[in-house]
């Protein structure tokens, strides 16, 4: 396993077990074992071709969102579903979810109807009985779900966006960041850029303003951008500056890969704490930023709010107790900075550090019982 900006960390980084991917993005390389199970869909009938992953159930059944989009290849819908679903691994175990990391991949050429298409990949997640259970991801929908479950499948489809509680555990995220890094107890004059201002980033610049903070935004919808600007009056950046324009923070909250090692000399931030999953393009990022004294905080830490909050719908959990959730990722980012502060290590491998002792936990658990 995993995963840092489309590519696929050293195992022994994480010591999680797994294989080594290449870092191309580009060119996918498909190794099917560096997932603990990959399984390939195809119903002629329905114009199907989808891929499920399961990258570690050591903490339970597999977890992830169905991705429905066009494909350039088959290997690069493999590899997609691979690192995707070894990203949920790592989340979930940061998190302390009760799943394992899943994924999976609907290669869509636009030629499907829709709901053949939908019924027949459900009747695939069926056939896993339980191993994995999707959810909603970039190209498909509550109803999508609802559909699979009516296939038999176990699937999570509670009507509920979790886009606003992804944003609440970005922000406790960054405002435990700005505490460590600026030693700021509040948000008050802390400059923020905000890459992208959908579900997610809106809402997180709407709380750093409300908290005093001052926000630039920047989004490739330039009437989105700056209506949110006018609403906070904060300002507004193009959307490729967004990254190198002088803040304290810089929140991406868009792309993935946005920081870059041929770009990191041009950043004018001291923290990155945002909601895009793989924000790093390459492992090598980690350190880069490291050493130019930017603090940051790994995506998968600071986004899982988003599943949490899924989970918590189906556990039946109440306001407060997603409430307690949220602090306890703005918790969890504190302890992770101060732990790589105190063993010299990067912030990245600190929360790889602290998936990987939560898996090797939960082996060890299993072996005894
Ligand atoms: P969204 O689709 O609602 O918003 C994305 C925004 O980014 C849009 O306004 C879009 O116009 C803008 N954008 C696209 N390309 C851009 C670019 N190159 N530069 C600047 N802006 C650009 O997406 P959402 O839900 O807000 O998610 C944002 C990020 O957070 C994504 O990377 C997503 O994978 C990640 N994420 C979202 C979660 C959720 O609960 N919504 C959970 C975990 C991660």
């Amino acid at each position: 396993m995993v995963v840092a900006g489309g590519t696929t960390v050293l195992a022994s980084d994480c010591g999680c077990g797994g294989t080594v991917l290449p870092m191309s993005s580009s060119e996918p390389v498909v190794d099917v074992w560096s997932s603990e199970q990959v399984i390939t869909c195809r119903d002629d009938a329905a114009g199907l071709r989808a891929v499920i992953a399961i990258d570690d159930s050591t903490l339970g059944p597999g977890f992830g969102g169905v991705r429905r989009r066009a494909y350039p290849s088959t290997d690069a819908a493999i590899a997609e579903a691979q690192r995707l679903a070894a990203a949920m691994t790592l989340k979930h175990a940061v998190a302390e979810l009760p799943y394992g990391g899943a994924k999976s991949v609907i290669i869509d050429d636009g030629s499907a109807d829709d709901r053949r298409l939908i019924a027949a990949f459900g009747r695939f997640v069926a056939r896993t009985g339980g191993t994995y259970i999707p959810g909603v991801d970039m190209g498909t929908t509550l109803a999508d779900m609802q559909l699979i479950r009516e296939q038999g499948a176990t699937a999570y489809c509670a009507d509920e966006n979790p886009s606003p509680w992804t944003a609440r555990g970005v922000y406790a995220a960054m405002r435990a960041a700005v505490a460590h890094r600026l030693d700021a107890d509040t948000m008050k004059g802390v400059r923020v850029v905000v890459q992208g201002v959908g579900s997610v980033g809106a809402s997180l610049a709407r709380s750093i303003a409300a908290d005093g903070g001052t926000v630039t935004v920047a989004d490739v919808d330039a009437g989105r951008a700056a209506a949110l600007a006018d609403e906070l009056g904060g300002d507004v950046v193009d959307p490729d500056e967004a990254p190198f324009t002088d803040c304290d923070v810089f929140a991406p909250c868009a792309v993935a890969r946005v920081i870059r090692m041929d770009t990191i000399g041009r950043l004018r931030c001291r923290v990155v704490a945002g909601a895009a999953n793989d924000t790093l393009d390459t492992p090598e990022c980690g350190p880069a930023l490291a050493e130019r004294g930017i603090t940051f905080v790994p995506d998968f830490v600071a986004n899982a709010c988003g599943v949490i909050q899924v989970h918590g719908l189906e556990e039946g959990w109440d306001h407060d107790r997603l409430v307690a959730e949220v602090e306890r990722i703005g918790t969890r980012v504190g302890e992770i900075l101060t732990d790589a502060s105190a063993g010299a290590i990067t912030p990245l491998a600190a929360a790889l550090q602290r998936a990987a002792d939560r898996l090797a936990a939960a082996r060890t658990t299993e072996t005894k019982g």
